[in-house]
């Protein structure tokens, strides 16, 4: 018997581990990701070591280009944002972290899985809809929902009376639930649990109050190729240290917070707090590419699929036939998104002031103002609007009538 246990190092998933040890009696074989969350990964290997764990069966994976390149760059591709206004920082990575999971249980003969997510939210449903798509006999744990350990202060005495650490900050005020990666951090828990109650200063961790801002915009370029950005004031970047050079101007302009109250899949509403600073401005970047490059038709068809994208992602169903044939659609529409915008960040806000492409489809002759010698003919509109018009007129009449 052996699991494989997706491990942060931190509190929760500690007390996992010893409670796994002992209530299941199993072999615990941990899994610590790194998706730009920020920490070291290396006391999570301590950690796990204290505990009893083998050295073989601590696996620690840099998974920051895979998670940029093949989850948040897709996503970004369909300008995905859940209720309008989420862009799904913590819902794009459990889907990678499930498959890395089941893939070392492959490795190691694991027959079971594990994770920290609580009975109460999506993340639960994330892993889970994940491991199950990709090894459908697979068992899974949830400590969350088994044990008695239903507080924290119940978790903190378990930790204590096993030799368990308990960072200081766990005791007090802000034990929220805090998710990082490269693409965002979400605060939820204690304070931020009543809706009305702005959410305190020091919540925030990596973006500067917009009002302390630097009062001189910065004006940045990004160039795309096929709907992805590619380069940074014309510096050519990987996925992973785009989204990080990002996050680094974000973070001192003060873009992408939000304070949310957002409908989980489980049923029951939440309020959470997100920083998601790059992610803010790569996806106003794309829509500005998306301005010159995109037929009217399609952009609009993409908009019409988008919430169903988002929604499909935000509720777990990443390894689903419906979210692929939604990729498809979205990854083929991208194939001339290609060329430079150019953006002003200031205070909090992200705007393009600029975009050009040398696949643009704007046409300057059509739409001037000026002369256009011909390029278009103003007496074809008289027609279009005449026959547009034709069953409104025809209502008019028979409301005219009284009918
Ligand atoms: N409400 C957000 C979501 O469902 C964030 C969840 C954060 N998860 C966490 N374990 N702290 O995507
Ligand atoms: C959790 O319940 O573990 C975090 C919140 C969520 O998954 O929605």
């Amino acid at each position: 018997k052996r699991v494989v246990l997706a491990y942060s190092g931190g509190l929760d998933t500690s007390v996992i581990l010893k409670w796994l040890q002992e209530h299941y009696g199993c072999e615990v074989v941990t899994f610590t990701a790194d998706l730009g969350q920020g920490e070291e990964l290396e006391p999570a290997r301590k950690k796990a070591e204290m505990m009893g764990i083998k050295p073989e069966h601590i696996f620690m994976d840099d998974l920051r280009e895979e998670f940029v390149r093949d989850f948040v760059f897709p996503m970004m591709r369909a300008n995905a944002l859940y209720e309008g206004q989420y862009l799904l920082g913590t819902s794009i990575a459990r889907p990678l972290i499930a498959k890395r999971q089941i893939e070392i249980a492959r490795q190691v003969g694991a027959d079971a899985v594990a994770h920290g997510a609580t009975g109460k939210g999506n993340d639960q449903i994330r892993f889970e809809l994940g491991y199950y798509a990709l090894a459908p006999d697979i068992k899974v744990i949830a400590p969350w929902r088994e044990w008695d350990l239903n507080s924290r202060s119940k978790l903190i005495a378990y930790a204590e009376s096993r030799q368990i650490a308990v960072p200081k900050d766990k005791r007090g005020e802000s034990p929220f639930s805090v998710d990082s990666n490269l693409l965002h951090t979400s605060s939820e828990g204690k304070i931020l649990e009543d809706p009305w109650q702005e959410v305190p200063d020091y919540v925030y961790s990596r973006t500067v109050n917009p009002e302390e801002a630097p009062n001189t915009p910065e004006i940045i370029t990004i160039d795309f190729e096929r709907g992805d950005a590619i380069a940074i004031n014309g510096e050519a970047l990987s996925p992973a240290e785009l989204l990080t050079k990002l996050n680094e101007l974000g973070r001192k302009h003060g873009i992408g917070r939000l304070d949310l109250v957002e409908n989980r899949y489980i049923g029951m509403k939440s309020r959470g707090m997100y920083e998601t600073p790059g992610g803010t401005i790569l996806i106003q970047a794309h829509r500005g590419i998306e301005q010159l490059t995109l037929d009217g038709g399609a952009m609009h068809l993409k908009d019409e699929l988008m919430p169903r994208y988002a929604e499909l992602i935000y509720n777990g169903f990443w390894y689903s036939p419906e979210r692929e044939m939604l990729q498809a659609a979205i990854d083929h529409s991208q194939a001339r998104v290609s060329g430079t915008v150019r953006l002003k960040l200031y205070k909090g806000s992200v705007n393009v002031i600029g975009r050009k492409s040398p696949n643009s489809l704007y046409s300057e002759k059509v739409v001037t103002f000026e002369d256009d010698a011909g390029a278009y003919n103003q007496q074809d509109a008289a027609g279009f609007i005449k026959l547009n018009a034709l069953r409104l007129r025809l209502l008019g009449e028979r409301n005219a009538k009284g009918l």
